[in-house]
């Protein structure tokens, strides 16, 4: 008997990139291979859980019992999570969204002029996925959120800081270009007592542990 640490509870996750129109041909993204939450949702799976992820733009396959809802956009995914997030006991925020759109993207394909102009854009905002499931939590205590942290430097600090923003219980960092595209990864969890670092390894090992350490917070939650 394998004791399977998020048996019976619903988990979504959102990966990948999100990918901004600026015609319909052309776009804007931001570099994720979709690798490090598309394994998380394997392990998660793995341990019991009930998975659907929200995947942007990626060339992985779904994993194994995993529900996986495809979307392209930043608003996309965020109506996407927000139309599925009631009931869920954990959402992992691994997805590397757009933090802006293009505010005047053109229905038509945009003409290159010899010798003229570039085309100027503009951009909007997009809304805070983790941080609208986060206002959720603090209505009914559900779900438990996770997020992730891509910095280029001073982690640990960041980390922290970023953590006490977003005004969640966990927050999982890693330096950007040692993760982008590879399998390999090493991760930094920051909790309310500090931060733990979980050495190289790779995606699918640290997604593992990642899991198991969120299955011992629920059951934290659950006893007190
Ligand atoms: O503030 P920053 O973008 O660095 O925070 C990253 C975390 O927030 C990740 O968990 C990411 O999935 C989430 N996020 C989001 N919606 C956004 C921007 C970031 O859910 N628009």
């Amino acid at each position: 008997f394998q004791h399977k640490i998020l048996a019976g509870k619903r988990v979504l996750i959102t990966a990948g990139p999100t990918f901004e129109a600026i015609d319909p041909v052309r776009g804007i993204t931001n570099l994720s291979s979709g690798k490090m939450g598309y394994a998380i949702a394997r392990a998660a799976r793995e341990a019991g859980a009930e998975v659907t992820l929200v995947s942007g733009p990626t060339a992985l396959p779904t994993p194994h019992g995993v529900r996986r809802i495809d979307v392209l956009s930043a608003q996309q995914m965020h109506d996407a999570v927000m139309a599925g997030v009631e009931g869920q006991h954990v959402f992992i925020g691994v997805a590397a969204v757009a933090d802006w759109r293009v505010a005047n993207a053109s229905e038509q394909k945009l003409k290159k002029q010899e010798g003229g102009a570039p085309p100027q854009l503009e951009f909007v905002q997009n809304a805070d996925i983790l941080a609208s499931v986060a206002a959720t939590t603090s209505l009914s205590g559900w779900p438990y959120c996770v997020g992730f942290a891509a910095e280029s430097e001073n982690l640990v600090e960041y980390g922290a800081a970023k953590r006490e923003r977003k005004g969640i219980p966990l927050l999982v960092g890693n330096i950007g270009h040692h993760t982008f595209g590879q399998d390999q990864n090493s991760i930094v969890l920051f909790d309310e007592n500090g931060h733990t670092v979980l050495p190289r390894a790779d995606k699918l090992t640290l997604a593992r542990q990642l899991v198991s350490e969120i299955g011992k917070r629920l059951e934290q939650r659950s006893l007190l």
